[in-house]
């Protein structure tokens, strides 16, 4: 998401006079009068040595530099750090005044236990700031070998379709519904998300919002209680939900909120669809936004209650052996599906996610945070064992630059293990409409060594193109996807804001089968995805149809030769290692003015690493 700033005339005391009594809203008023006023108790030496820290940080050494300048600050304390850092994101005018107080103050204390905990010059910080500032990005991989109990059978079980009639699974995703969306509201904003009533909002809006969602904003409810009636039209056997029910103003919300929200939508989609749902956990997911504590990390906030309110909120859909182990596996779980031989195992991606700064917090490297890559070869050895065969959900695709390039490893070794079991992967997280192939020989892209297809559910948040869901027929035998299509309502058309109309946008079996040479009766496998790309490779006009399809024809981002290769070799990808995203600085994308949200982390939203790599672009103006 773009980060809009504000320049820093823009604000003043008597704005944030008329600020209200929301806990950010203080903090950044109490700041804002240090800013202007000047506070004696804080060491303005110090203020000066972080803002030439900043200024400096053009690369890797310099922003190591940043980190060992930001230590003796975490050392002196959280609030020392929270204070500095608030002051000089809005005296640089980085974000909206309670943007920065909001999400230094949630981030703050993590990146402090960071600071306090690592050699600022070390590995590890290097990691950090590949995550911040995306400088020290690198790659390599450290080496680790997952461990299996048996070796892959010699003669594995086969499964072999009857060419019975497909059942029918919808794939939700990225709902992130805002509870205090308001109509009428401001639609045309400053902040990341807009169409709320905040305590600095105009009191007559240029663009008020209508009562069914807007470009600028996060999911109304009735929005969503609108997608969940057309899914229940469709009457699916099942749905996944590929996680992120939270709305992205995370800057205020608290762990009550984001509680409430997990709450909510639980009870909303068990009042709504009659079939099953199998949930994951999305980045969104806890408060602060992308931080779930490692079981290791020296902290009580362990993030145990978000799988506490999941687990009790999911028993009713994947039952109690499930829920047990989202309560004790940090958010994941396996649960076959009633009546079939399909297991569904939901992992919880985020101890994977480069913006988790819990991850940063030693300098002991830990291959499996959470033990969820050895949770995984347990129920996929044990699926193995029982003939049964297993789709995997997530909330961040694997292949992605978001993602640790090791852990993405450790689970691509998994994963050439189970690969005669996982029939078939699922995931959500940017947004788009987009899948990922993985290969068994990343040097040899062919559609022999495609080994499995990773499916990226859009979004129904309006922000990042059209409202939609993803709907797949499933052969009952193979539970390969025979078909996946996308239904949609048009948030551009003159119905949306009076009631939503949902319709099928496109069937790839329809749009893309007769351009690979797709025989009727074949399932839309690995190989098939990886022919369509070549088909991208040499038809431009086919090429240019996916790009449409990613955001459903509504934030259409033009994609020429480069991107096209760019975009067709992340396809490629889903080990991080092997993508084509480029190390390009987070300050710079920013600096040029550009919109990252093309960038394969539309969802992260605006976290400390946007507003720290914009008060490095703000500097350097
Ligand atoms: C842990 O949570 C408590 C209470 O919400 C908060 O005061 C504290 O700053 C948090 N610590 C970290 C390291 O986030
Ligand atoms: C910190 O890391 C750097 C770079 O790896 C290393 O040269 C230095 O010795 C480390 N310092 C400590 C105290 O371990
Ligand atoms: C939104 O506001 C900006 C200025 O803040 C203005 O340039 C733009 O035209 C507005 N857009 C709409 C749709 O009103
Ligand atoms: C969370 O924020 C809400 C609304 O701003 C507030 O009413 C509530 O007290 C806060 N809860 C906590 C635990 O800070
Ligand atoms: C992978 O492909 C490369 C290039 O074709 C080949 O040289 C290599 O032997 C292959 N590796 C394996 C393990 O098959
Ligand atoms: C993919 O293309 C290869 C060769 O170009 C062909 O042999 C194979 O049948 C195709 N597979 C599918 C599923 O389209
Ligand atoms: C290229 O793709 C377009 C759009 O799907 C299709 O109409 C056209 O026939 C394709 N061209 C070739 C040469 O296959
Ligand atoms: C959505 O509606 C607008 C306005 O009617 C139209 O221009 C646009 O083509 C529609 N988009 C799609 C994907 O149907
Ligand atoms: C992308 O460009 C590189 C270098 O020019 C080339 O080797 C590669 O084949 C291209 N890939 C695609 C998918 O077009």
């Amino acid at each position: 998401m773009h980060l809009t700033r504000v320049a820093p005339s823009s604000y003043s005391p008597t704005l944030l006079l008329a600020a209200q009594s929301k806990p950010p809203a203080m903090l950044f008023l109490f700041l804002a009068a240090q800013v202007f006023l000047g506070t004696p108790g804080f060491a303005a030496g110090s203020t000066d040595v972080i803002r030439s820290a900043l200024q400096n940080t053009v690369d890797c050494p310099s922003c190591l530099g940043l980190l060992t300048s930001l230590k003796p600050v975490a050392l002196s304390g959280d609030d020392a750090l929270i204070t500095q850092l608030t002051g000089l994101c809005i005296q640089l005018g980085a974000a909206d005044p309670d943007v920065c107080a909001g999400v230094v103050q949630g981030a703050g204390p993590v990146l402090g236990q960071d600071l306090r905990q690592i050699n600022t010059t070390g590995p590890t910080a290097e990691k950090l700031c590949a995550a911040l500032m995306g400088v020290c990005v690198s790659k390599e991989v450290i080496p680790f070998s997952v461990k299996f109990p048996k070796p892959a059978p010699a003669y594995p079980k086969v499964f072999k379709s009857r060419g019975r009639t497909p059942f029918r699974v919808v794939h939700l995703s990225d709902v992130h519904i805002d509870r205090e969306y308001t109509t009428g509201s401001e639609a045309n904003c400053t902040k990341p998300i807009c169409c709320r009533d905040f305590a600095d909002s105009p009191t007559t809006p240029t663009l008020p919002a209508g009562p069914n969602g807007n470009s600028h904003c996060d999911s109304p409810v009735p929005l969503a209680d609108s997608m969940l009636e057309a899914v229940e039209r469709l009457r699916p056997k099942f749905s996944i939900f590929t996680g992120d029910v939270a709305e992205r103003a995370v800057w205020l919300i608290n762990q009550s909120d984001v509680s409430a929200d997990l709450h909510d939508f639980n009870a909303e989609m068990a009042s709504k669809l009659s079939a099953p749902i199998f949930p994951s956990l999305g980045n969104h997911d806890t408060s602060p936004v992308n931080l779930f504590a490692r079981s290791t990390s020296n902290t009580a906030n362990n993030s145990q209650w978000v799988f506490d309110i999941q687990s009790a909120g999911w028993e009713r859909w994947i039952k109690q052996s499930a829920a047990s182990q989202v309560d004790h596996h940090s958010g994941s779980y396996s649960a076959l599906v009633s009546g079939t031989n399909l297991r569904i195992m939901a992992v919880n991606t985020q101890y994977w996610y480069k913006q988790n700064f819990w991850l940063y917090d030693s300098d002991v490297v830990q291959p499996d945070p959470n033990g969820i890559i050895a949770f995984m070869v347990t129920q996929l050895q044990a699926a193995e064992d029982a003939g049964e065969r297993m789709w995997i959900i997530g909330h961040i695709p694997i292949g992605g630059g978001d993602l640790l390039v090791d852990q993405s490893n450790y689970y691509d070794q998994v994963l050439q293990r189970y690969k005669n079991t996982i029939a078939g992967q699922f995931f959500g997280h940017t947004h788009g409409d987009q899948f990922q192939i993985a290969y068994s020989n990343y040097s040899d892209q062919t559609a022999q060594t495609a080994v499995s297809a990773a499916l990226i559910g859009p979004a129904l948040t309006p922000n990042s193109g059209n409202p939609a869901f993803k709907v797949y027929e499933i052969d009952p035998d193979t539970f390969e996807v025979m078909d996946s299509s996308i239904f949609f309502t048009n948030a551009s058309d003159a119905h949306f804001q009076i009631n939503p109309k949902w319709s099928l946008y496109y069937s790839a079996r329809e749009t893309y089968g007769p351009l690979v040479g797709l025989a009727p009766s074949a399932p839309l496998s690995p190989a098939f995805w990886h022919n369509l790309t070549q088909v991208f490779e040499t038809n431009d006009t086919a090429f240019q149809i996916y790009n449409t399809f990613i955001s459903r024809g509504g934030a259409v981002h033009a994609c020429d030769a480069t991107c096209k290769n760019t975009t067709i070799c992340d396809i490629r990808a889903f080990r991080s290692e092997n993508n084509c995203d480029t190390p390009t600085p987070g300050f710079s994308l920013r600096r040029r003015g550009e919109d990252p949200s093309h960038e394969s982390d539309a969802c992260e939203g605006t976290g400390i690493a946007q507003i720290l790599s914009s008060m490095v672009s703000a500097l350097a103006e």
